[in-house]
């Protein structure tokens, strides 16, 4: 029998386990990448285990999430990571060098291999033939210390891509349709391998796109085949020897289809709210906006600032709309200013960031209260932006910059826009300097006073009886959890701290409660802990006495946090049981009862009754969680 590509790529890594579709299997990262919010925590887990060098073939840390430097926080945080990688032999890119998916697409990213990245959109090397995951933290530290990563082999769904994109139809619309036909978890526990002859006009930059929102419908990972374009791209960047041909055997077996001819899609724009709200462009025409944020990890690559220059040059944007471009990559920028793009979209008044995530997770470019902000941004989560009550749409690069010139919603294909034609550069200009000097540091580790050291959790008791806190609905985001913004991204490597704002959005009363009753318990519905890979979302919880959630499902990346940071999670058996639970309620959870293979009950004392659960996870991590967590089960190993 064939092999998909999927199957190819972790076969090569592969370390436990065999590719059993729904068995746990262990792989071990060729590669892993991190940024500035997560990777503190995945440095300071990696010093509390006394790992001193990483054991991967590369490692690299990006300094492109926390930039706003508005007091010490954030730059003690970038010292902490420039030393900790050169004691540890990680790479490390200069703050300002660009965006980390898109960093490691031009400069690392190798058809065949494996990574490990701290960053929910560490899917986007998919585009390079890599089976590329995004995990917590301490996952990404555990890959960096060489162990294996524990996943449930994936189903794998072909998406196959017949046809050809039309003019000012550009393939962030690709993206939304599989969004359109999956929502945000219909691809849970599932790959998105993409094949077909439309795969072959894509170039590997339009591939990461796809393969980077890919995430956004639950998928553990998308994976496209490394072919005559991906060639093209790494010569492009003077890595042609780390190209392979990887491809789809003719007889492979796929789990799922799904057809999509490009020929056919149209303009596609996310209502407010939520990635998979999709619709066509067409229906919310001449809604009036306020702002436009061209930029992010989706849609900053030289492609996308050629396509949106041929869009404004030569016109202004309007004077009720603030326009804001953050590019990917200091690459990016002067392949755009060679070719006259920057001079023509700074003409039209738009404003320049510099290459970083920046108003994505709200770290600046807020929009102003009840904002109508259009983003090209892969996330619409209300409150991300940074902005409580913003509306904010997403779409690919044209319909925001049509947007940006008529101050409404527009569909790009009413404007009178030339053609546009691109072809990837034969080489890429290269700016130099985007990464530190790779020598080995010595010195003393700067800390800074937001730094604090990893809070320790106990073993799981014999039994919780503990209020229900919270009663939370589907698809509860990690944002919603812990929050995003220029405010609270600065305190994140400070527990104690950001643990003030969990949940603020949903409950700000949440901390103080939690605080009063001693902790407690959470329900919640489908998908919870959906979005960033944020694992502050677990330890907050945890850090405020939260023993358990109780939900109706789980996004994949948010329950290994739960499991690595020792919070309990279990699964509703019954619709109605969620319904009949109330917050106050009193839960009793013996915890000896706990299988995994069997349900058992908890007693709602308050009401008087008993009923069913299971928990989700393996039985090796239910070990993790009745420790306490990850760092304690190591510790007990390791002793
Ligand atoms: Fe950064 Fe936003 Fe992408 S936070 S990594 S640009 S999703």
């Amino acid at each position: 029998m064939g092999k998909t590509i999927t199957e190819k790529l972790l076969a090569e890594s592969l370390v436990e386990g065999e590719l059993i579709r729904g068995s746990r299997i262990g792989i071990k990262a060729h590669q892993t990448l991190g940024h500035d919010l997560n990777a503190v925590m995945t440095f300071l887990a990696l010093e509390s285990l006394g790992i001193d060098q990483v054991k991967t073939e590369v490692s690299v840390q990006y300094i492109d999430h926390n930039m706003l430097q508005a007091d010490y926080k954030n730059a003690d945080d970038h010292r902490f990571l420039r030393e900790m990688t050169a004691k540890l032999g990680v790479i490390c890119a200069r703050p300002g060098s660009g965006i980390c998916h898109q960093l490691h697409l031009e400069h690392f990213g190798i058809p065949g291999k494996t990574l490990i990245g701290g960053d929910s959109h560490t899917t986007a090397q998919g585009a390079l033939a890599m089976f590329s995951v995004g995990v917590g933290g301490f996952d990404a530290a555990m890959a960096m210390a060489g162990e294996p990563l524990y996943i449930t082999m994936p189903k794998i769904v072909n998406v196959r891509l017949t046809g050809q994109l039309q003019p000012q139809v550009s393939a962030k619309n690709i993206i939304f349709e599989v969004l359109r036909r999956l929502s945000v978890r219909g691809a849970v526990g599932k790959v998105l391998e993409y094949t077909g002859p439309g795969v072959d006009s894509l170039t590997v930059a339009e591939r990461s796109t796809i393969a980077n929102m890919g995430t956004e419908t639950g998928a553990t990972t998308s994976v496209f085949p490394s072919d005559q374009e991906t060639r093209k791209w790494l010569r492009a960047y003077g890595r042609e020897q780390d190209w392979q041909e990887i491809s789809a055997d003719a007889d492979a077996v796929y789990d799922e289809q799904l057809e999509i001819d490009l020929t056919s899609l149209v303009p596609l724009i996310a209502l407010p709210g939520s990635p998979d709200n999709v619709v066509p462009v067409t229906e919310v025409e001449g809604t009036k906006i306020d702002q436009v944020m061209l930029g992010s990890c989706t849609n900053t690559a030289l492609n996308d600032i050629l396509s949106i220059a041929n869009i404004l040059k030569g016109k202004e944007i309007c004077g009720s709309v603030d326009v804001g471009l953050y590019p990917s990559t200091r690459t990016v920028i002067r392949e755009s200013i060679k070719r006259g793009a920057y001079d023509d979209i700074l003409a039209t008044g738009v404003r320049f960031f510099e290459p970083s995530c920046g108003g994505c997770n709200g770290c600046g470019y807020a929009p102003q209260s009840k904002g109508v902000s259009i983003r090209t941004t892969p996330r619409n989560f209300h409150g991300r932006s940074g902005t409580k009550d913003d509306q904010v749409y997403l779409s690919g690069p044209e319909i925001a910059a049509a947007s940006a010139i008529t101050g409404v919603i527009t569909d790009p294909r009413r404007l009178n826009v030339p053609e546009f034609t691109y072809e990837l550069p034969e080489k890429f200009i290269e700016p130099g300097n985007l990464f530190y000097p790779n020598e080995k540091y010595a010195g003393p580790i700067h800390y800074g006073p937001n730094i604090n050291p990893i809070p320790t959790f106990s073993e799981m008791p014999e039994q919780f009886t503990q209020k229900v806190l919270l009663k939370l609905p589907d698809n509860v985001t990690t944002d919603q959890i812990c929050p995003a913004g220029a405010l609270y991204l600065p305190i994140r490597s400070n527990i104690p701290k950001i643990a003030q704002h969990s949940f603020m959005l949903v409950d700000p009363e949440f901390p103080q409660r939690s605080k009063k009753e001693q902790g407690g318990i959470l329900i919640a519905g489908e998908n919870y802990g959906q979005g960033s890979s944020r694992e502050q979302a677990a330890i907050i919880p945890r850090y405020l006495g939260i023993s358990t959630v109780i939900a109706k499902g789980f996004a994949r990346l948010h329950l290994a946090n739960m499991v690595n940071w020792g919070l309990l999670p279990l699964q509703f058996l019954k619709e109605e049981d969620y319904q009949t639970l109330e917050p106050e309620d009193v839960l009793n959870i013996q915890t000896e009862d706990i299988q995994v293979d069997a349900p058992f009950k908890i007693l709602n004392q308050t009401k008087g009754y008993s009923f069913l659960v299971n928990t989700p996870i393996s039985k090796e991590e239910l070990a993790v969680v009745r420790c306490g967590g990850r760092i304690n089960e190591l510790k007990q190993r390791i002793t």
